[in-house]
């Protein structure tokens, strides 16, 4: 079975767009985001107005504000601490990387957490890991939604991730340890990655290397979730060899078409459950 993300993500935005009817008529506002962008990395050029495409689509009011490369970290913590007390702005996201000379934590840390749709706030990080109610980090979020829709009952599965990065690996393992997953996080140093994911029911690959997960390296009936998106000579590769893996696997996503559209849908999630809290 291949995991249709993008089929799955429309539906998704489709149940938003009827929320956010339902707040124009309760609350005589919509939910507002906030993106920021820095500099000019092409590939978050692309990000960005795919996120602005899909918020206004579903009614969310979006903007974009755009800094060169040059701007001083000052100006931009100015602009988040107008943001957070701007009313009509329930979500900001600070689009990632950054330039070298703007300090990252700084800039997470400057955002309120009520208004922090990337989940990547120090109170939502501890939140999550605590099992509390958080703000949930979009591109892992949107891995779980997909999962369920192959899985309703993860309880006792055994999750192998690939990559501990803040963005998606480290919040994965907590959303999967919610659900009574056995999780198993690897990374560059991991010994033998290949016998790891031979023992998962579950693989989240999230690593930025074309095809690096191969058919021999899952069990029959894994499911398997490929978060790479890898520019190669062939064109847009995930992380895992689809055309082998696909044999083997109970399901998979595609690369493109499978985590990337819920990753933006998810954030539109967000943003209106930050407004939901806003107006609680
Ligand atoms: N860059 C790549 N993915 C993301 C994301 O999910 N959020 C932000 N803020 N930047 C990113």
């Amino acid at each position: 079975m291949i995991i249709d993300g993008k089929k799955i993500a429309e539906e998704l935005r489709e149940e938003l767009k009827k929320k956010i009817i339902e707040f124009k008529a309760t609350y005589k506002s919509v939910p507002g985001l906030t993106v920021i962008l820095i500099g000019e990395d092409p590939a978050s050029k692309i990000y960005v107005k795919n996120k602005e495409k899909y918020a206004k689509d579903v009614g969310i009011n979006s903007e974009v504000i755009k800094y060169p490369d040059s701007v001083d970290e000052k100006t931009v913590l100015d602009k988040i601490s107008n943001l957070n007390k701007d009313k009509k702005i329930s979500g900001i996201l600070v689009q990632l990387p950054l330039p070298k000379h703007i300090n990252k934590k700084k800039i997470i840390d400057a955002i309120l957490p009520n208004k922090d749709v990337d989940g990547f706030h120090p109170v939502n990080v501890g939140n999550l890991s605590s099992g509390y109610e958080s703000k949930v980090p979009c591109t892992p979020l949107g891995c779980y939604l997909l999962l369920r829709k192959v899985e309703k009952d993860l309880k006792g599965k055994h999750a192998v991730i690939l990559g501990r990065s803040n963005l998606n690996g480290k919040p994965m393992a907590q959303l999967l340890l919610k659900e009574n997953c056995t999780v198993t996080i690897t990374h560059s140093k991991t010994k033998d990655l290949k016998n790891e994911c031979k023992r998962a029911d579950i693989i989240i690959a999230a690593v930025g290397q074309p095809k690096l997960v191969k058919g021999d390296w899952v069990k029959k009936g894994a499911i398997v979730i490929d978060v790479g998106i890898n520019k190669t000579a062939n064109g847009l590769e995930g992380d895992v060899d689809f055309k082998e893996v696909s044999k083997v696997a109970k399901a998979i996503t595609p690369v493109p078409g499978g985590v990337g559209p819920m990753t933006i849908a998810c954030l539109l999630s967000n943003t209106i459950e930050c407004f939901k809290t806003a107006n609680s």
